[in-house]
């Protein structure tokens, strides 16, 4: 579970995994590097990978293909990989898919869909069937976002994956969650009480959230084009770190295991809580932008996709009333980077700030103003800092790497329940209405030049001064 010091290692119950799409980007980036660190690392032994795609017709050449695309020491780990080629709609998929589970061994079966969320449907067809020829003593499934498109969408996807899977067996993944500063914001918290103190209306001048991406929409034109920064960030990694920020947090009892479990309950509990106090902005505030080759990127001229949102949430709650959570995400800005930043009230508030950055590095600043060398009584700014490298070394586990390891060992605490993703979808739905509504329609803004300090210094309702104007796509 999350609050646990040390590593510690799995216990030994055979586990086969099945992934769906692990042929693709997520899986042969991060998953398999995961599991292979986690195999190696971990000792994570009695496991069996089953891995489905379309693209090699031989598991010789699946096997080959992720020797050459993940580095490391893995030649023990891909002697459990089994391959199976073929469509999902194919109707031989699930007796292929139970023949081979049967072989591998079913006592723990975990589903892991890394797969364009248009195939969920024909993904839970081929289980439904494999299951009704196999009888696992545990299943469970994992998903990656977006998990639907709506409220009403995920309700349906929900109720799909419940006539299969109970609830508790059904992991929702945000790797976001995984990121130990992320995690950190509830030990930054509930462990030095006099931060969690200082985070309330009476000292805070604004929170600013960032999640700004280098690179553009790749390989995923089709995926981007049904989906945008809206529902690919804002609903999901956004949304996240601004209830971990704001949620109030008791003091944690860590030593105790049952007490520790109903803190680190009452915690998803409470950011889902947080979720209906949220107040959207006048339309005024809502920025939309696209960078200005998405379109012949995607092949849409017409395409009026946002790739940018960028827009203040307030909350109706006594301790946060009135403070502007400035929410910004967006493709092909300046730098990959994602930090929080609380901003103070000060004389000089751009000094008296608290930052927790999540990339590029994971570190906290606190930007204070000191005394400056010299006779007179003078002051500049200077940062007291950590780092998770500088102090703890290179031995934080990649995201990834512990969102598998909390499913292999059933820890639902990093995953979103379902009560948050359906509140954070009807704040997304209510923000899509104003949209459609008021008809604010991306402006085009300049590839790689903007930050996101570019923004928390325009006024809160702009917008005369913001990159596009009058340019807005048509
Ligand atoms: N990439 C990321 O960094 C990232 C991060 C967070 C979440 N996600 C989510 O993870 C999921 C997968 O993303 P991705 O980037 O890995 O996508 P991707 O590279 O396009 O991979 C899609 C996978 O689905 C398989 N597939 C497609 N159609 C199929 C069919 N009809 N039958 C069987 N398999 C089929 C593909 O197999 P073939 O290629 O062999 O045909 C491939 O393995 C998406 O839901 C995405 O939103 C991705």
């Amino acid at each position: 579970m999350a609050l646990q010091h040390e590593p510690y290692f799995l216990e030994c119950k055979m586990k086969t995994l099945i992934f769906f799409g692990a042929t693709g980007n997520l899986f042969t980036r991060k998953i398999f590097p995961a599991l292979s660190s986690l195999f190696y690392h971990y000792e994570m032994k009695d496991v069996t990978l089953i891995a489905l795609g379309r693209r090699f017709a031989k598991e010789e050449d699946y096997r080959r293909f992720l020797q050459e695309t993940s580095p490391g020491e893995k030649t023990e780990l891909l002697e459990r990989v089994f391959y199976i080629s073929g469509d999902l709609e194919n109707p031989e998929t699930p007796s292929q898919l139970s023949q081979l589970i049967s072989k591998a061994g079913e006592e723990e079966v975990i589903f892991y869909l890394s797969l364009p969320p248009s195939l969920y449907k024909s993904a839970l067809n081929t289980m439904e069937v494999t299951l009704s020829s196999i009888s696992p003593v545990e299943k469970k499934i994992a998903l990656e976002k977006p998990f639907g498109s709506s409220e009403k969408d995920f309700e349906e996807l929900e109720k799909a994956l419940k006539k299969i899977f109970r609830e508790e067996e059904i992991f929702y993944v945000d790797h976001y969650l995984g990121k130990a500063t992320v995690q950190n914001l509830i030990i930054l918290k509930a462990e030095n009480l006099f931060i969690e103190k200082l985070l309330s209306r009476s000292l805070v001048k604004e929170v600013r959230i960032a999640v700004s991406e280098k690179e553009g929409v790749g390989e995923r034109k089709k995926f981007y084009e049904e989906t945008g920064a809206i529902k690919d960030i804002l609903q999901n990694h956004l949304l996240q770190l601004f209830t971990l920020l704001a949620i109030d947090i008791p003091p944690l009892c860590e030593e105790d295991r049952k007490e520790c479990q109903k803190f680190l309950e009452s915690v998803s509990q409470a950011k889902s809580q947080l979720l209906t106090q949220i107040q959207l902005p006048p339309q005024e505030a809502i920025y939309l932008g696209q960078y200005e080759h998405y379109r012949e990127e995607v092949g849409k001229p017409h395409s009026q996709v946002e790739t940018l949102v960028y827009l203040p949430l307030y909350l109706s709650s006594n301790r946060w009333q009135g403070v502007p959570f400035r929410m910004l995400t967006g493709k092909k800005m300046a730098e990959r980077e994602s930090y929080i930043e609380v901003v103070f009230h000060s004389h000089f508030p751009e000094d008296n700030r608290l930052r927790i950055e999540i990339q590029p590095e994971e570190r906290i600043d606190l930007l204070i103003r000191a005394k400056a060398p010299g006779m007179g009584l003078y002051s500049s700014p200077v940062r007291l800092n950590f780092s998770y490298s500088g102090s703890f070394g290179a031995n934080t586990p990649e995201a990834y790497e512990k969102i598998i390891y909390d499913l292999l060992v059933g820890d639902r605490t990093l995953f979103p329940d379902s009560t948050f993703i359906r509140r954070a979808w009807r704040v997304i739905d209510q923000l899509i209405s104003i949209i459609q509504k008021e008809g604010i329609k991306p402006r085009l803004y300049p590839e790689d030049t903007l930050t996101p300090e570019y923004f928390w210094h325009l006024p809160l309702q702009y917008n005369s001064s913001l990159p596009g104007e009058n340019q807005t796509v048509s």
